[in-house]
This record gives structure tokens, C-alpha cells and sequence, in this order.
């Protein structure tokens, strides 16, 4: 972007308060990246803005109604970053089960010669999973699911096109009663704040699992933590959380959860995937041509 464009490079949204008048009126498009607000302030600092090309499948952080109100065209990097997202919920699984982080202590430290074995661990495959939104990102954790000969549930608004066996549940509580994995694959943003909610998380059997590759916000946090504190659910698997990267300290006290630094999509091959998508949308855009992954 340094080569093809007059690039002015910010840190945070926050940056744009010190840059001067003539330089914002000339921004034409944003490429951004992060999880801070991009809301009605932040555009109206940008008075010739007609694009804003973020980073990630998740556009939460852009207030969509508020750039189609000053016909700011919004996109996202849908799709290549599918894989990766649904091989770090399966991962994270795999490693709180299998007890992945605490064995390798275990033998780093010496106690394989000293003490033995580590304690057992538990079982993945052919369990049920539930997942929490069959979107394209859900639904690639169900296809994985299904190949570690796992029984699929699912709830979304409707009923999808699946594969013969698997059950839709209509009421999240429902899905949540009837697997031992919960996963959760929802969008984020306002539509499903707190959407797994106390009740969802007490409808959780006592030997069940949470996981969440999706937003921090789709979760009542306070409700998993307590559960989670309480044992009254096995564990978690997480890879957001409402606050980031200043996540709750309850979660850093827990023992029966695997956490990760927001990484679903981290992976070389995706970012580069995800920064072609961004700058090919930007491109098209700076073309006059049709944007390649609209939102608005
Ligand atoms: C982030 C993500 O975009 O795509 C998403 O929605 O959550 C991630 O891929 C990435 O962390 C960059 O902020």
C-alpha cells in the first residue's frame, strides 16, 4: 500500500485527532484493522471518506449504519479465514481435553521421570457438538466435528442444508442441553450481544465444554465465569472475550479453561489472504469498479 497509495499510517483511530485538516479531507478510503470503535466520530473527522476496507470477516467495530448514512461503502475479508478459525476451535479443544499445555509442563519439569504419568485426560471424538450459529464459519467447525465421528447440533434462526443427521435446535437453550461442546460461531455486534446467555449456560449439562472463536460479546461473561468458577460446566475453550486485550482476571485464575490471544485467523497464510482481500477491495474501489466483499 506504501508503493501503490499516499498512505498516512495510524496506530488507532484515536491518531486522527492529531493529523491536520487538509490531510484528513484528502482520506478517500480507510484499510483498518483492530477491534477499537469506528463509529460517526471517527468518519466525521474524514470528510471525503467513501470507504473503509477492514481487516476481518468481523466488522463490529465499524458503525455500519452510520457510514451508510454518509454513504461510506464498507467491506470485509469474508471466507480465508474460514479454515484457520475452525482449526484453532478444534485445536483448542483437542487441548484442553487432551490436557495438551499442562502435560508439556509435566515433561519440561522433569516429573515424567520423577512422578510418572500425568493424570488421564478425556475424549474428543464421538461426542455431541453443539454449535451456536452455522454460518460458513460454523459450519466448517461442524464439517471437522463430523470427521471426529461427533454427532451435530446446531441452532441458527432456520433450519440449513446439512448433511443427513445433523439437528437443528430452535431455542439456543435446547442446543446448549444436548451436546457436550458448545460452540460458538456467532457474528458479533449488537444483534447478539449476551445471546448466550445465563440461561443458555445453565441449560449446559455438568460435563459439558464452551467454546467461543467468534466475539467476546456473543456470551454473557459474567454467567460462563461463574459457572466455569462454580465447576458447575467441565471447562472452556476461548479465543475472545468482551475485553481485549485486558480480559477479566477472573479468566487468568481458571483451571479448567484453554485461552488464547484472539489467533483464529493468525496464521501467515491467512493474514496474506486477508490483506489481498482488503487491498483488492480498496483497489476496485480507487477503479470505479465493483467492490470484490461489500457489507453496505
Ligand atoms: C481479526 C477477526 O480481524 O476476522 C475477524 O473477525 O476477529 C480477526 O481475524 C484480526 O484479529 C485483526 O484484527
Amino acid at each position: 500500500m506504501r508503493a501503490d497509495y499516499d498512505l498516512t499510517e495510524l496506530s488507532s483511530p484515536a491518531g486522527l485527532d492529531g493529523l491536520d485538516a487538509d490531510r484528513r479531507a484528502a482520506v478517500r478510503a480507510v484499510a483498518y484493522k483492530g477491534h477499537s470503535p469506528f463509529g460517526a466520530a471517527q468518519m466525521d473527522l474524514l470528510p471525503g471518506l467513501e470507504l473503509i476496507a477492514n481487516f476481518g470477516v468481523g466488522y463490529d467495530a465499524i458503525d455500519v449504519a452510520a457510514a451508510s448514512a454518509r454513504n461510506i461503502r464498507v467491506t470485509n475479508t469474508p471466507d480465508v479465514l474460514n479454515d484457520d478459525v475452525a482449526d484453532l476451535a478444534i485445536g483448542m479443544l483437542l487441548a484442553l481435553n487432551r490436557n495438551l499445555t499442562a502435560n508439556e509442563a509435566w515433561l519440561h519439569r522433569g516429573d515424567w521421570s520423577s512422578k510418572g504419568d500425568p493424570q488421564l485426560a478425556r475424549k474428543l471424538s464421538g461426542a455431541r457438538a453443539g454449535i451456536m450459529g452455522l454460518g460458513r464459519i460454523g459450519r466448517e467447525i461442524a464439517d471437522r466435528m463430523a470427521a471426529f465421528k461427533m454427532e451435530i447440533h446446531y441452532h441458527s434462526r432456520s433450519r440449513k442444508e446439512t448433511p443427513e443427521g445433523w439437528i437443528w435446535h430452535e431455542r439456543p437453550e435446547d442446543l446448549a442441553a444436548n451436546c457436550d461442546y458448545l460452540v460458538v460461531a456467532l457474528v458479533g455486534g449488537k444483534a447478539t450481544e449476551g445471546y448466550v446467555s445465563r440461561s443458555v449456560i445453565e441449560a449446559m449439562g455438568p460435563d459439558s465444554v464452551i467454546c467461543n472463536i467468534s466475539r467476546g460479546t456473543t456470551i454473557d461473561e459474567p454467567a460462563m465465569l461463574d459457572a466455569l468458577e462454580a465447576g458447575r460446566i467441565r471447562g472452556a475453550a476461548l479465543d475472545v472475550f468482551r475485553v481485549e486485550p485486558d480480559l477479566d482476571p477472573r479468566f487468568l485464575k481458571l483451571t479448567n479453561a484453554h485461552l488464547q490471544p484472539h489467533q483464529g485467523s493468525a496464521t501467515v497464510e491467512t493474514r496474506k489472504g486477508m490483506g489481498a482481500l482488503q487491498r483488492a477491495n480498496i483497489a476496485a474501489f480507487v477503479a470505479g469498479k465493483p467492490l470484490l466483499t461489500a457489507v453496505n
